[in-house]
């Protein structure tokens, strides 16, 4: 069925990360994080935002990360369905905090690292490679309460101190290094994504690019250090990926598209080129930002990534007259709602060909190597009275998202691997559901933290591995 072909060795797998699958938040020594502070219902939203700061855990508040999926204590079961799915990678985080409690000790925690060196030999056992993102929405809280998280410079030494004892400890079982988790999602969801709370005097614009500066100078001077200390280390930045589409093809609207692209695409334009893209001095003077450099803050920026690495739920629209009214944020970032694709049942769109035209935008942009590390669709499943979950939606949208990222590669754009979101269900971290599922394998969980955790294949467990074993070619039931 597919027309196209996946090149030899490209790495076919599935994605979760720390915060939301692991749970067991205190064990081992770990410290708490941002997301452990971040409560399922009303006060969700404003939390993640940074808006309402959230520095102790509240008695009458459910907390979805403290325990998720268990992945903690059934890694080993869960790594071996994803084997028996014929996964060639395997992407997941360290969370900071296991391996640096606080965050600013000066030796690690040798329980956090005896987990993860456990997992990713486990992954070995099996040949799956792992891929493995550095800070995936989960800063140490030691660092929030003490220093305010990345508005503070000293955040870079930290950072380097946790990374470089993660390239060392684990170095030759991990390859493919992510330093920070759609790093553009800082602008969008402040506290999740960089541990930002914000107080009444702040200047909220000065605050995010400040923190997103001393980001992009840890992630250069992480990048230089994982090379130094093995040149086989591959190492990728992350983008929250998804084009904006003008709403019209009125000038002001592709003006408005393109400066929204802008917005998302500075954090690359840095970690691919290695320096402040042209359009940035203009920006930061209209918004009134003045961004605090520091003497060889340039130098260290000219470390660039090996690889992109993005995320792709969906495509967004913006017009020129776009505000808080017409706009919503699916997936966080702002968008107008575009007529011309359907929405899931949590109003994001699907749309497979924007993934064609997003990576083809990157590849132009950028010409390094591109990797789609998240990628699926949050939906309801039901269980059939035999046990049996028939989710065809979740097969068609991957299905036809797989074709796209064929195309991409007919196109010329060399693609590392494809990782899909949530390949074992995992807490939805915009709302703390665990009812919006993107396995092939289900979770017995709700929303409120009832069930028994088992595990059960679904019907796309079934399609998915059939997938891999074709390498992409067989996408039919
Ligand atoms: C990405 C994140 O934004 O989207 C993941 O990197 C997240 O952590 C995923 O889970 C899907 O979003 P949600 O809100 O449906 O879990």
């Amino acid at each position: 069925m597919s027309a196209v072909t996946f090149p030899e060795g490209f790495l076919w797998g599935g994605a979760l990360a720390a915060n939301q699958s692991e749970g067991s938040y205190l064990a081992g020594g770990k410290g708490l994080t941002t997301v452990d502070m971040i409560p399922h219902g009303e006060h969700r939203m404003p939390v993640k935002l940074g808006l309402e700061p959230r520095y102790s855990l509240q008695d009458e508040e459910y907390y979805p990360s403290h325990d998720a999926i268990d992945f903690y204590r059934r890694y080993k079961d869960d790594i071996a369905l994803m084997a028996e799915m014929g996964f060639t990678v395997f992407r997941t985080s360290i969370a900071w905090s296991r391996i640096y409690p606080n965050g600013d000790e000066l030796t690690p925690n040798p329980n956090g690292i005896a987990f993860y060196r456990s997992l990713f030999e486990e992954c070995q056992k099996y040949g799956i490679t792992p891929l493995v993102t550095l800070c995936h929405f989960d800063v140490p809280m030691h660092l929030v309460t003490e220093y305010g998280s990345w508005r503070n410079r000293k955040m870079i030494e930290f950072f380097t101190r946790y990374a470089r004892t993660c390239f060392e400890a684990f170095n030759g079982l991990v390859k493919y290094w992510l330093t920070f988790n759609e790093i553009n999602i800082l602008l969008h969801s402040p506290f999740s994504g960089a541990g930002l709370v914000f107080g009444p005097e702040d200047n909220h614009e000065q605050v995010k690019y400040q923190a997103a500066h001393h980001e992009l100078v840890a992630s250069a001077q992480v990048t230089k250090i994982a090379h130094e200390i093995n040149s086989e280390n591959q190492v990728g930045c992350m983008l929250a990926g998804g084009n904006f589409y003008p709403w019209s093809c009125n000038p002001e609207d592709v003006w408005a598209a393109l400066e929204k692209d802008r917005e998302n695409l500075f954090f690359i334009d840095v970690q691919a080129r290695g320096a402040y893209p042209s359009y940035a001095a203009r920006v930061f003077r209209e918004k009134g930002i003045e961004i605090e450099w520091q003497p060889g803050d340039a130098e260290i920026l000219r470390h660039t990534v090996d690889f992109v690495s993005f995320s792709y739920y969906a495509s967004r629209c913006a017009s020129a007259d776009m505000n808080e009214k017409n706009s919503s944020a699916a997936n966080v970032v702002k968008s107008l709602t575009n007529p011309h694709i359907p929405r899931s049942a949590w109003g994001w769109g699907i749309d497979p060909l924007g993934l064609r035209i997003t990576m083809n935008m990157m590849y132009d942009r950028y010409q390094k190597p591109l990797f789609l590390v998240e990628n699926g669709l949050g939906a309801r499943d039901e269980i059939e009275a035999n046990g049996e979950i028939h989710d065809d939606y979740r097969i068609s949208y991957l299905r036809q998202h797989i074709q796209a990222m064929g195309e991409a590669i007919a196109d010329g754009i060399p693609v590392i691997g494809y990782t899909t979101w949530g390949c074992i269900d995992l807490v939805a971290a915009s709302t703390g559901e665990m009812s919006k599922r993107y396995g092939f394998v289900y979770v017995d969980r709700d929303d409120h933290g009832k069930g028994t955790l088992a595990r059960t294949r679904k019907k796309s467990f079934w399609w998915y591995k059939k997938v891999i074993a074709s390498n992409g070619q067989d996408l039919t039931d």
